[in-house]
């Protein structure tokens, strides 16, 4: 039994001022009508019935996440968990096994997609998915391997190594190496051997906490213990307090880069993590002169922007390479292409800089 699971508990900051800590990034209306919580919905829809995928989100937004899954099918609310508090994924994706578990049993494949990326060859991305799951049903952990076009080092790499005898498309992984620094990147990418790691992943319920249980007991032990009634926490919810103390670590850590029982199937399915204003404007329909336009905007002689406009009317004139985003209450003037400064504004504010 496929098990769709979305996690959408994160908390972007590269996207300001749209994205915001209440706000994040999956529930924004990036493209028009629907949030990209939403299109990975109808995505995991296509694999599963509603009252089959798993939701994990922050309780603190659970009044939009409620509106945003409600609008598409009431029976996706049937396993919406809520954590109280945001502890990385590795406790999200230990909560989504322990529940799956209980509710669809142990042999469940989960498949874990990020609710905040786009995929635009979906036929690729469902081809994948099926090779995945043959490979997980046989207990790998699999990951989608996706070709790198540069030094990134914001994503995970995968290093591949020789192809699974039982299964057509599936690759051993010599190495997980999650978000190398700038060096190893542009090794990893000059050798031209590794890929980039996709965010999803594909693994047996049981699976999944007998490596957890291995490689990060604490957080297994704690997550148990939090969750009382694993088949039920949809209705009963989890317990806050000893949820808190769950430790803070992305499943990437403790889990992909230790396991031996670690797959890849390259794959390509269209895939942006949508991380950057840049990224948007990429994804977006562009004017004769390069500009993306959101909203009541206006470009005169200006080339390459991207101008998004909320409340009022944003004109550009002259220039080149921008980001505009107007909102009601901040405007961001950023080089296009600098994500990393969107990034610092953002640190400054927090500490009041
Ligand atoms: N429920 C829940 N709780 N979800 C969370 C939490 C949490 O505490 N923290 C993050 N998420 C969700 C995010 O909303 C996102 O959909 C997904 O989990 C991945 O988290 P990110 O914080 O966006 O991870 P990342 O982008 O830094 O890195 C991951 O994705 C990359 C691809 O975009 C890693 O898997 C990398 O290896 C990978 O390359
Ligand atoms: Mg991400």
């Amino acid at each position: 039994t496929l098990v769709p699971t979305i996690l959408a508990g994160g908390s972007g900051t590269r996207l300001w001022p749209v994205s915001r800590a209440a706000f994040p990034k999956h529930l924004v209306e990036l493209f028009g009508e629907e949030s990209l919580l939403q299109t990975t919905v109808r995505r995991a829809l296509r694999t599963a019935p509603a009252g089959r995928i798993v939701t994990v989100a922050a309780a603190g937004q659970a009044v939009l996440i409620r509106r945003q899954l409600g609008a598409l099918d009431p029976a996706l609310l049937d396993h919406l968990l809520l954590e109280p508090s945001a502890r990385n994924t590795a406790a999200a994706v230990a909560l989504a096994a322990l529940h799956a578990e209980a509710a669809f049993g142990g042999e469940s494949i989960l498949w874990v997609c990020p609710s905040d990326h786009l995929m635009l060859d979906q036929d690729n991305l469902y081809a994948a998915l099926r090779r995945a799951a043959a490979a997980a049903a046989e207990g790998w952990l699999v990951t989608f391997g996706i070709a790198p076009s540069r030094p990134e080092t914001g994503f995970g790499w995968i290093a591949p190594a020789e192809p699974l005898p039982e299964i057509e498309g599936v690759l051993r992984v010599e190495r997980f190496i999650e978000k190398p620094v700038r060096e190893v990147a542009e090794r990893l990418l000059a050798e031209g051997r590794s890929l980039w790691n996709s965010g999803m992943f594909v693994f047996r319920a049981d699976r999944m906490l007998k490596e957890l249980g291995r490689w990060a007991p604490d957080i297994l032990e704690a997550t148990r213990a939090a969750c009382p009634a694993p088949a039920e926490v949809a209705r009963a919810g989890l317990d806050a307090a000893a949820y808190a103390g769950i430790r803070s670590q992305p499943i990437d850590k403790a889990v992909m880069e230790r396991s031996a029982h670690v797959a890849v199937v390259p794959s390509d399915p269209q895939w942006s993590d949508v991380g950057s204003w840049h990224a948007i404007w990429e994804l977006m329909d562009k004017d004769a002169s390069g500009n993306a336009r959101q909203g009541d905007t206006l470009a005169v002689d200006a080339r390459d922007n991207l101008i998004r406009s909320e409340r009022r009317v944003v004109a550009l004139a002259g220039v080149e390479g921008l980001a505009v985003i107007e909102t009601a209450d901040a405007v961001l003037v950023a080089d296009r292409q600098n994500s990393e400064a969107v990034r610092a504004v953002v640190d400054a504010l927090v500490k009041g800089g």
